[in-house]
């Protein structure tokens, strides 16, 4: 049909800095127009947010059944490409060769008129042709790929941690559980103990960490949250970078340069994307993102967070209280009142962190950071990890945790256990941040949250 290379593809075509005798593209009519004598199409491929205008004239539209050339068909179309007279493109393809590939049907849905997201949600299998949301698409594959393009610079390698484990990293008690059609549980099912969907890749992370140094996973967790909010889904995608050697302010240090490498690399690479959303959803997105990659990220530890939250005059739904979690009314509080921007909060209470995290010298907090970021709220989690066996035993038994299940983890620390030190990026909230988009729904392809499983 084609070559596997780019040039057939709008993207491509649409760059071009001269005049093309002959192209072929394909793609997807998004309207038409009848005029006398010619019928204007405007065609997408996907590859870009920019359609392609197609002239047919009265031959070529002889080669098409006229009634097929509706919108949401599938069209093939060879022609010149020809400079257009028309406003804003540079170029439009005045048809030889036309024919359909796929027709639409009567009654699909996706007209020429602005949907809302909840309705375009109801058709996740077909908002992805939609200017916002193939834009969206667009940006999570670009971001996915500036991900590994950030580690790799660094000699962090990618590990591919498992997706179903024996073992609740966060203890959180948010597991999905997993097992095989007919399982009996009596005797312990397909594994013969207790399986789950991963929560976090971050105990294996560390085990590799503490065997090639640097090392991240990228990939879905799972978890059974039943609060319905805008930031949490049961299957989102995790960045966790883990390292050894590395302490908690070079932890802080990585994760502010991951978040601007980021949203740098977006501005850069998908800038016709992103103005879209500079257009209709965000005034002032590109300033802000400017200014996310120009400052330097507040850091303040836990007491003063407090302390900032207590002395706010605000009224909140949760009282700010030392040793309780910072709610997500505080965490607006911070970034969008007081500070105006990121900021990290590290050294939080013990009491209120899982095992892992290394605890302090006075024992009452550990080393464990989280960046808030405005309007989204947490979007990265982590710490310096508990390396001294003696603590991480306390800790464990203080949880009720038992080390016979844990032992491959207390292994790392009998031998050769180092400093060593991780965060999770929450992918979905960074895209948030990013495109302003407000809804976690509306960024992952097929979302999943309590009551939905459709597609
Ligand atoms: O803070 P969390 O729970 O940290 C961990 O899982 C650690 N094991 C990471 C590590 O140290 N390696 O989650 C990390 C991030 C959060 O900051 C948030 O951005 C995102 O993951 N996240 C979610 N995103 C969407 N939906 C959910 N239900 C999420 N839960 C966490």
């Amino acid at each position: 049909m084609t070559s596997t290379s780019n040039d057939s593809l709008l993207v491509k075509i649409l760059s071009s800095d001269r005049p093309l005798e002959s192209v072929t593209v394909r793609g997807w009519v998004r309207t038409r127009r009848d005029a006398k004598g010619f019928s204007f199409v405007e065609l997408n491929d996907g590859s870009t947010l920019k359609n392609l205008q197609i002239i047919l004239d009265a031959d070529t539209r002889g080669l098409l059944d006229p009634g097929d050339v509706q919108t949401g068909a599938a069209l093939e179309v060879e022609g010149a490409l020809s400079p257009s007279p028309g406003k804003g493109q540079r170029w439009e393809l005045r048809a030889r060769e036309a024919k359909i590939l796929g027709k639409a049907e009567p009654g699909y849905p996706l007209q020429k008129k602005r949907h809302t997201d909840e309705f375009l949600r109801g058709i996740a299998h077909l908002r992805p042709r939609t200017n916002k949301y193939g834009a969206l698409f667009r940006v999570r594959s670009e971001t996915a790929y500036a991900l590994h393009a950030f580690f790799r610079e660094r000699s962090f390698f990618y590990l591919h941690s498992p997706v179903i484990t024996g073992s609740d990293a966060e203890g959180a008690g948010e597991l999905f559980r997993v097992g095989a059609a007919g399982d009996d549980p009596a005797t312990g099912g397909f594994f013969g103990k207790p399986a789950s969907l991963t929560v976090s890749g971050q105990l294996e992370a560390e085990l590799f960490a503490l065997a090639l140094g640097r090392v991240y996973t990228f990939g879905p967790a799972f978890r059974a949250e039943r609060s319905n909010t805008a930031r949490h889904a049961a299957e989102f995608w995790m960045a966790e970078p883990e390292a050894a050697f590395f302490d908690l302010d070079m932890t802080m240090d990585l994760a502010e340069e991951l978040v601007k490498h980021l949203v740098r690399w977006a501005m850069d690479e998908s800038r016709d994307d992103l103005e879209l959303f500079e257009r209709f959803l965000e005034k002032g997105l590109f300033s802000r993102l400017e200014d996310l990659c120009g400052r330097a990220y507040e850091r303040i530890p836990y007491f003063e967070a407090v302390r900032l939250l207590k002395e706010s005059g605000r009224i909140f739904e949760h009282p700010p209280e030392h040793g309780s979690d910072i709610q997500t009314e505080h965490e607006r509080f911070l970034t969008e009142s007081y500070f105006k921007g990121p900021v990290f909060v590290y050294d939080y209470p013990a009491e209120i962190k899982p095992f892992y995290m290394r605890l302090s010298d006075d024992e009452t907090t550990v080393r464990a950071m989280d960046l808030l970021v405005p309007r989204v709220g947490e979007i990265v989690g982590g710490s310096q990890r508990e390396e001294r066996l003696d603590k991480l035993l306390g800790r464990m038994d203080a949880l009720g945790l038992s080390p016979e299940s844990y032992w491959w983890y207390l292994d790392s620390r009998r031998y050769g256990g180092a400093p060593h030190s991780g965060f999770g990026l929450g992918f979905e909230r960074l895209l948030m941040l990013i495109t302003g988009i407000g809804n976690i729904r509306d960024v992952l392809p097929f979302p999943r949250t309590p009551g939905n499983l459709e597609f």
